[in-house]
């Protein structure tokens, strides 16, 4: 199968190539939460780029708690008719749009709250910048499903074609899943089945909400490569699970805030490689060994679940052989589409073979390998990297061209001003739904 052709997915929906601009953080709202003009303008120019589907970044399902201040929350119907204009703009010529909803759970900033919820009080070390958490009663845990179906039935009321639950890279979800996170002891906690049913019950209860036509992606990390973490095998149990359940499309991704291996970073000593896994690599993208073993898996499923895998995929030759390794259907790009919004189009066209990736030509030398070993560095390089490319985003939504060589540093400076700006303009949080 090559990148051009069709894919059906089990609720119907069709999605007409095989090319996915995955997730990225826009932190474009405006100081109600709500989208922006600068929204429809970057998914109005990815839309006409080419891509088969496109799926936003993080939008909240509760103002209390964000990713990142800027991120979109939907909560209510208030910002319904910008919402609109977005869904609008990023499905012209027939590209899907499906809006990725999350809860940050402990990976809130303390720019936005300073007593963030988590399965348990277990603190994220990250230079000091997220609150320790508290642990969700029983009652949170019930309002943040109502949340989530409330969020996907207005996405859909919105006329985006499409919802994903962010399930990885450590937000709430993820956190649940993994026994180094949720200590829990009651139904919540435990094994990988208690583990396991908040996901589950979020997809149960948005799949009661949108009817069985509206496809239902979950976003799901392959392992978060921490000892004592969610690992392969779990995963692949969960990914059977979600395909009896119904789900749509599952993308495959991988690590957290405290382990970024959702954009190739390795070597963090406390980082758990499957030896497997490790022993057989495919070197097409970094998560596609793994995404394999995953669609092993699922052919004990008594329902079909198309796949999708996500993370350093870069050339047009590499996306193809996965796809003609059988068991991955989709693959995802998303920092290269930072660069170049229309690169669906030329990978589609064969205009170029490889996406361009700006930000490596950025301090790759032998002092920053060395550095590498340091956590603060560590850490600090690839927030300037995140930033560099949010940047990028920004820029594309003003209708300017990517920035091209600004620096790292930077990057980060302005990144975390604008952040700052953000969170202090926000309007105070007003919550609609009980808790
Ligand atoms: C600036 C930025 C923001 C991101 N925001 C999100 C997000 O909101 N949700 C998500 O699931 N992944 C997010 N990601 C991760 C990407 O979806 C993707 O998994 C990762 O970048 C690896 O793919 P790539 O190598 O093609 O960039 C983000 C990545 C970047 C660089």
């Amino acid at each position: 199968m090559d990148l051009t052709g069709a894919l059906e997915l089990p609720c119907g929906a069709r999605l007409k190539n095989r090319v996915v601009k995955a997730a990225m953080s826009e932190g474009l709202a405006d100081r109600h939460d709500h989208a922006t003009h600068g929204h429809c303008r970057l998914y109005e120019n990815w839309a006409r780029g080419g891509a088969g589907l496109l799926i936003t970044g993080n939008v909240m399902v509760d103002r209390r708690y964000l990713e990142r201040p800027g991120n979109v929350v939907l909560e209510d119907e208030s910002g319904m008719s910008r919402l609109q204009a977005w869904a609008a703009a990023g499905t012209l010529g027939n590209t899907h749009l499906w809006m990725q909803i999350s809860h940050p759970g402990r990976q809130c900033p303390k720019l936005v709250s300073k007593a963030p919820l988590a399965p348990s009080a277990v603190q994220l070390d990250l230079l000091g910048n997220f609150a320790r958490p508290r642990a969700m009663t029983e009652d949170d845990i019930e309002n943040v499903i109502e949340r989530f179906g409330k969020t996907a039935a207005l996405a859909q009321q919105a006329g985006f074609t499409g919802v994903q639950i962010n399930a990885a890279h450590g937000y709430l979800i993820s956190q649940f899943l993994s026994p180094k996170v949720n200590r829990r002891d009651d139904r919540w906690g435990g094994s990988l089945a208690n583990r396991a049913r908040l996901l589950l019950s979020i997809v149960a209860r948005i799949r009661k909400v949108v009817g069985a036509h509206f496809p239902i992606s979950v976003k799901l990390n392959a392992a978060d490569f921490q000892r004592g973490g969610f690992d392969l095998a779990d995963s692949c149990h969960c990914a059977l699970w979600l395909a009896e359940a119904g789900v749509d499309l599952l993308e495959v991704s991988g690590g957290s805030f405290e382990h970024l291996r959702l954009l190739g970073y390795r070597g963090d000593p406390d980082t758990a490689e499957d030896p497997d896994v490790a022993a057989n690599a495919v070197k097409a993208g970094y998560f596609t060994d793994y995404a394999l073993a995953i669609a092993e898996a699922l052919q004990g499923a008594s329902k079909p679940m198309p796949l999708m895998v996500t993370g350093g995929f870069r050339t047009r030759e590499a996306m193809e052989r996965v796809l003609a390794l059988g068991g991955i259907d989709v693959v995802g790009l998303a920092r290269p589409f930072c660069a170049t919004p229309d690169l669906a189009d030329k990978l589609l066209r064969g205009d170029t073979a490889r996406a361009e990736l700006c930000v490596q030509r950025h301090a790759d030398g032998v002092l920053h390998r060395w550095l590498m070993r340091f956590k603060t560095y560590r850490v600090l390089r690839v927030q300037g990297e995140v930033a560099w490319y949010a940047r990028q985003l920004a820029t594309l939504a003003e209708g300017r061209d990517p920035e091209g060589d600004s620096s790292l540093a930077l990057a980060l400076v302005r990144h975390m001003s604008a952040d700052m700006a953000h969170a202090l303009r926000r309007k105070p949080p007003v919550t609609g739904m009980a808790n």
